[in-house]
């Protein structure tokens, strides 16, 4: 494998970016490629077959496009496909899992609320974590019906979206939860909305840094690191509306970042 290979990611659409963003932070010297499925989004109403469908189709195109390690940059995925993915393809995969262990190792009030897709709360792996850590906790589970679709439409700032989600962390607030988990890659784009909403204590995670940190250990592991001291380039494709996608990874303020619309 090539050290200069770029680190492919791939999301339902341009939410992942959230999860792209800490990885090229962290790892300035890495070239990446990133597929914005937007026009499958949402994943989170999809059946697993779907998921694992549209999974499969992602990840060969990031191998067709040389990518070195694969980062799954969304829930739905990881959860209803990782194990898939694995034991199918020969490259490095790193998955994405809402962050409920350092949510409910934390937590004093002993709730927290966990905002997902259908997709991630319904999966196996999501029962699995919880049952593993926290079974002693009470956590409020809410699927983000709608949130997705109107981040894919450019609209994460818009009056809609803050009656939307007024409605949706109602429950949470009943409950009093002190940790909010972030379950889906779209959302971490919320959290200044979140932040008016919720009180000052509650405390809102999402997985990016860790899933960076992750991706470091892997490619020390397989020293897939680039050391070529080139200055690194970054691709970002749509299969749909490139424009919104532009506009989350500043695309204009970054000559290294290049994004375009892409048949896939
Ligand atoms: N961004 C995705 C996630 O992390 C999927 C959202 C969706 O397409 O429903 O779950």
């Amino acid at each position: 494998m090539n050290n200069t290979a770029p680190i492919g990611f791939f999301d339902s659409g341009v939410g992942g970016t959230s999860i792209w963003k800490e990885v090229v932070q962290l790892l300035p010297n890495e070239n990446s490629i990133y597929l914005a499925d937007s026009r499958n989004a949402p994943y989170g109403e999809k059946s697993p077959n779907e998921i694992i469908a549209l999974s499969r189709k992602n990840t060969e195109k990031l191998i067709e496009m040389g990518a070195k390690l694969i980062v799954v940059a969304c829930n739905t995925a990881t959860t209803n496909a990782i194990d898939f993915l694995r034991s199918s393809y020969p490259v490095p995969f790193i998955g994405i899992e809402p962050a409920l262990k350092p949510a409910a190792t934390n937590s004093i009030g002993k709730s927290i609320g966990i905002l997902a897709t259908k997709g991630t709360l319904s999966s196996e792996l999501f029962a699995k974590t919880s049952g593993l850590y926290a079974s002693n906790i009470h956590i409020i589970e809410v699927v983000g019906e709608g949130l997705v679709k109107l981040i894919e439409e450019g609209k994460k700032d818009s009056s809609e979206m803050e009656t939307l989600l007024r409605n949706l962390l109602a429950p949470m607030l009943k409950a009093e939860i002190d940790y909010l988990v972030l379950g889906c890659s779209h959302y971490p784009y919320l959290t200044p909305k979140l932040k008016e909403i919720l009180p000052e204590s509650v405390k809102i995670i999402d997985s990016g840094e860790a899933v960076a940190r992750q991706t470091k250990r892997i490619l020390e592991k397989f020293d897939l690191f680039n050391i070529s001291g080139q200055v690194s380039k970054h691709k970002l494709f749509s299969n749909s509306n490139s424009e919104v996608l532009a506009n989350l990874v500043g695309e204009a303020l970054n000559p290294s970042i290049e994004v375009s619309y892409l048949e896939f």
